[in-house]
């Protein structure tokens, strides 16, 4: 959910409304706002179920308020009602809330909130609970409330006594704030939301209690001592956050691969052409006596992290594992002092992914986050960071993200494999050169968009896709598989093309689309004939190869070309034609691709 707060000496209205609009990648099943109607001691609030533009039409009143909240939610407990869309207000009390409150049965019972309540949240009962409690020090009832509440909580809340003023509490959930000179204070769950305003901001720690008013914010622990705000700024502004003449954020950051890939990789090569982590302050003895990887990680995250896997264990033979961070954090870690574990996440809030490194640290303290985020807290937790310097990632289905979580693992391979004396400088140097070529090699996939586009009127009406490939290209097929089903609503499936005769086959009829990608040498002739098994069952096969030109109508209908490279390297061009194919058909189908139903960008539930 996308939260966003402000109080200052300009009207609030506006500074809600565009706010929520930047953060509906955050969720978009509800919208509302709450303001101090005329700055007097009473509070109104807007709320529909619906986007931020079904909010923007029921907020009509000449509207002076220059204190407010507002919310975009992704709902989690209770359906997509306009009652239960925030804010919720109960008497004096009205808040916005992210995460979920895991005790809100026993709260209700304990503390007799039922009358109170009129949605099906949890959120209300935070509310009702905070409101039953407050004698008039909004500090005091915050204090109280937090070891009342379980769960993953961040939170703006209003009193009806204390115009003007926003009051602010979290545990996991993230949280950022600013004081500008000219507007006045912000709260908001990320940057985005106030980057008109202001490019420096501070991170609100866990467990403090935040006071914001026009002039100052003002921060203490739970046991009221003070502590000072350590403020930031990012070095991207909002044209980093607009769709600059795109339809949509997701082909904005298709396109924004090559220059992604540049901040990412060319900081970690020295003149010399070996891999540097210095800047990163990553020293070389982290990599030695690394025994083995453990790749921890939620979505397209996880699938960087499965392209890792199988170049790192190729390149270098060391064993590496890929775990769901949601699965991970309740099985028994096997791993110990000598284990890399590599925590990948573009927004470094995901809990999952979160907590799968606070438990991995349990057992090492070589733990290594690759993250887009910075400062976020997966970041700030585990002991080194590699940051992928992609800019804001806007839209829902994550695009170069991936791309940069992906060259993060070859730099991490050409460092751990000459530290570790797997591979020779030579190597390590042929290896980054490799590397350095990918951002042009994307421009020129990029080029034949067109034909991509084209080529996706065929997937409007199908009700199943197949990605089969074997190796690398099966570990592609699996993002590539996500790309379609997410934005598209096809169901898609990634087969390594050696098992699908296992079973899978009997689902390949008359039509069926399968994108077939054969771009390991090792493997060609092996996935040509796992092809001509599926042609033969009346697939629709569209190959990506590095052949030149393919005349034999039996192997496939379409084909796309993309030039020579090693074998360890095509994951670069062939996920960018396949995020064109999940694009284009969502477009096609008339889906808005940045705003998939029941999606969110950042998911702080688990
Ligand atoms: C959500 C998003 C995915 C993303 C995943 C992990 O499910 O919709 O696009 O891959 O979270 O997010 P992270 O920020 O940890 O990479």
């Amino acid at each position: 959910c996308g939260i966003i707060g402000f109080t200052g000496s300009i009207p609030v209205q506006d500074i809600l409304l565009n706010g929520l609009e930047r953060l509906e990648y955050r969720g978009y099943d509800s919208a509302g706002i709450a303001f101090f109607k005329d700055n007097r001691p009473h509070i109104s609030v807007r709320k529909t179920a619906g986007k931020v533009k079904d909010l923007r039409a029921i907020c009509d009143d000449d509207n002076a308020s220059c204190c407010g909240i507002g919310h975009t939610r992704w709902a989690t407990h209770g359906g997509v009602t306009n009652a239960n869309a925030h804010p919720h207000k109960v008497g004096k009390t009205t808040l916005i809330h992210n995460g979920i409150i895991e005790n809100y049965h026993e709260l209700v019972e304990s503390y007799q909130l039922q009358k109170d309540l009129k949605s099906e949240t949890d959120t209300e009962v935070a509310c009702a609970l905070i409101n039953k409690l407050y004698q008039g020090d909004p500090i005091a009832v915050l204090r109280q409330v937090s070891s009342l509440l379980k769960g993953s909580f961040a939170f703006c809340i209003m009193f009806a006594d204390q115009p003007g003023k926003i009051y602010a509490l979290r545990n996991v959930s993230p949280m950022v704030a600013t004081l500008t000179d000219k507007e006045g204070a912000f709260i908001a769950s990320d940057l985005t939301a106030f980057i008109d305003y202001s490019k420096r901001y501070f991170i609100v720690p866990e467990y403090h209690i935040l006071t914001l008013t026009p002039d100052s914010i003002s921060m203490e622990d739970l046991k009221g001592n003070p502590v000072e705000a350590e403020y930031q700024e990012v070095n991207w502004d909002i044209t980093a956050a607009q769709k600059e003449g795109y339809p949509h954020y997701m082909i904005k950051e298709i396109h924004e691969q090559p220059q992604a890939l540049v901040r990412t990789i060319e900081p970690r090569i020295n003149p010399d052409n070996l891999p540097d982590f210095s800047a990163d302050g990553i020293p070389d003895s982290f990599f030695e006596n690394c025994s083995d990887i453990t790749v921890v990680a939620c979505g397209t995250a996880l699938y960087a992290g499965m392209a890792g896997k199988n170049m790192i264990q190729n390149v270098l033979g060391i064993p590496v594992s890929v775990a769901i961070a949601s699965e991970f954090r309740y099985e028994r870690p096997v791993i110990n002092e000598n284990s890399m574990v590599i925590v990948t996440s573009q927004s470094g809030e995901t809990i999952d992914t979160l907590e799968a490194l606070r438990l991995a640290r349990q057992y090492t303290h070589k733990t290594l986050a690759i993250v887009n985020v910075k400062g976020s807290s997966i970041a700030r937790e585990s002991d080194q960071v590699l940051y992928t310097h992609a800019g804001p990632e806007i839209a829902v289905a994550s695009t170069k993200a991936y791309s940069v979580q992906v060259a993060s693992f070859y730099l991490l391979a050409a460092k751990i494999g000459l530290v570790q004396g797997k591979m020779t400088k030579k190597e390590a140097q042929n290896f980054l050169a490799t590397l350095k070529e990918m951002p042009g090699r994307i421009e020129t996939v990029l080029s034949h968009e067109k034909r991509i586009q084209d080529l996706t009127d065929r997937f409007t009406n199908v009700p199943n896709a197949f990605y089969i490939g074997r190796g690398l290209d099966y570990r592609v097929a699996m993002e590539a598989a996500l790309k379609l089903k997410e934005i598209s609503y096809i169901h898609a499936e990634a087969y390594a093309a050696g098992e699908l005769k296992h079973g899978t086959i009997s689902l390949i009829d008359d039509g069926v689309p399968v994108i077939a990608l054969a771009t390991q040498h090792k493997v060609y002739s092996k996935v040509i004939s796992n092809i001509r098994e599926t042609k033969a069952r009346g697939a629709y096969v569209i190959l990506i190869s590095e052949d030149k030109k393919i005349t034999d109508p039996t192997i496939c209908d379409v084909h796309f070309s993309i030039p020579k490279v090693d074998d360890i390297f095509s994951v670069f061009e062939s996920i960018v034609i396949c995020q064109l194919i999940g694009y284009y058909t969502s477009v096609n189908k008339g889906i808005n691709p940045d705003q998939p139903r029941n999606l969110a960008k950042s998911v702080t539930v688990e």
